[in-house]
């Protein structure tokens, strides 16, 4: 039985790994693919994975991994779901000497008590290689069957502060809605530390969650917590954190190289999974059942609907569509909408512009909506996983 830092696993994969005959397909997008691979080697050298630089670098030349990556859904057909399909099974207890090579898995085998795994032989996209033969059908039935998917908790650092000012300018505590919730780690952001630099440490002090953001203006967002009375997510894939399976999938979607990431998403999961009241995130559409769901904040609440990096994964027109559908709430009562998104994929998005340019920012955009008045600021510029934050304040 794997014994994984969840608990006891409920179930043990069985490896079903058949080398039969090369799953090469032929496809006319296979350029395509070949590029996005030796793409993402670039952007992994840049942060700092050179395991996934390295195997992506070959991948790129490798017909058999990317004829492998071809059996993912279109929308998926990208080098994250094989890599993700191999972290997860060396996660779940796959033995070969790739392990070795994973920082994380080394650390998760580690917490475990799992064996170490044998020492590698040979180099990592080899190895790589290996695996995806040895295992090939695990890997082809993931890919095929998953999508990638993330819950980054580092983007609280901004949202709290954009919560604290919707909280502080109308007075009332917050019914929060995260749209594109994923696991609902989000609507946990009270259960973090925050550290903001010099002094400006605050939330519970024992949370094994600390997101540490370097503040880049003179500038200092609210350090307050508001008060919350609701709290609901919508997802379309929602992740149970008390799901093995589906905990360890959002896990094996990080990248070795950077293990304090992936030790803040094992501990904010343990968070989710040890809170009493955790919010439900509900499956559905952000833009379809966005009504029902705040059907059930109360008239106490101020209703503040947010989400961060899920509109970019949505075409202009949704994306001006979910602005409509939060709109339409204001007809009913007074809505805030906060926003974490890249301005260059959500040109259906209204984001004001920022003081000064960032370039590769997020930007963090609250828009405060009543019956018919509308009042749009740009809150912040920040890094996507919340490393650091031009903190405006939209004036
Ligand atoms: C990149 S993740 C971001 C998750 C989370 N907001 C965060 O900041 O970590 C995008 C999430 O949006 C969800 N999603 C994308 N489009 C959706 C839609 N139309 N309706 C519901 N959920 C959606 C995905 O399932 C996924 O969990």
């Amino acid at each position: 039985m794997v014994v994984g830092p969840f608990g006891p696993a409920t179930r043990r994969r069985e490896f079903l790994s058949d080398p039969g005959a090369p799953l090469v397909r032929e496809h006319t997008d296979r350029s395509d693919l070949a590029r996005h691979f030796a793409a993402f080697a670039r952007s992994a050298e840049h942060d700092g994975s050179p395991v996934y630089e390295q195997i992506c670098r070959g991948a790129a030349t490798d017909p058999e991994l990317l004829a492998l990556t071809e059996l993912a859904p279109p929308d998926q057909r990208r080098p994250n779901i094989l890599l993700a399909a191999v972290h997860f099974l060396l996660l779940d207890g796959a033995e070969h000497p790739l392990a070795a090579h994973y920082d994380t898995v080394l650390d998760w085998r580690r917490v475990s008590g799992a064996p170490p795994p044998a020492k590698a032989g040979g180099g990592v996209f080899s190895n790589f290689a290996d695996f995806c033969r040895h295992y090939r059908a695990e890997v082809a039935e993931l890919v095929a069957t998953r999508a990638t998917q993330t819950n980054e908790v580092g983007r609280c650092a901004a949202l709290r502060p954009a919560f604290a000012t919707v909280a502080a300018e109308h007075r009332q505590p917050l019914g929060l809605i995260d749209l594109g919730a994923s696991a609902g780690l989000n609507l946990l952001f009270d259960h973090y530390a925050y550290d903001y630099g010099g002094l400006r440490r605050i939330g519970p002090p024992d949370s094994p969650v600390v997101l540490a953001c370097e503040l880049r203006e003179d500038t200092v967002p609210p350090l307050g917590f508001p008060e919350v009375v609701h709290r609901a997510g919508i997802d379309r894939h929602p992740v149970d954190p008390h799901n093995e399976d589906g905990s360890l999938w959002l896990l094996a979607c990080q990248w070795p190289g950077h293990l304090g990431r992936f030790h803040r998403m094992r501990d904010a999961l343990a968070i989710a999974r040890n809170v009493s009241d955790r919010p439900p995130v509900e499956t559905g559409d952000i833009i379809e059942d966005l009504a029902r769901i705040a059907a059930f904040v109360p008239d106490s609440a101020h209703l503040c609907v947010y989400h961060s990096w899920v509109a970019a994964y949505l075409s202009p027109g949704r994306q001006y569509e979910l602005g409509q559908a939060i709109t339409a709430l204001a007809a009913d009562r007074a809505v805030s909408w906060v926003f974490a998104e890249s301005p260059y994929e959500t040109p259906g998005l209204p984001s004001p512009p920022a003081p000064k340019t960032i370039k590769g920012a997020t930007a963090l955009v609250l828009v405060d909506l009543d019956a018919g008045s509308r009042r749009e600021r740009r809150l912040a510029d920040m890094h996507p996983h919340g490393v650091w934050m031009h903190w405006w304040g939209g004036g």
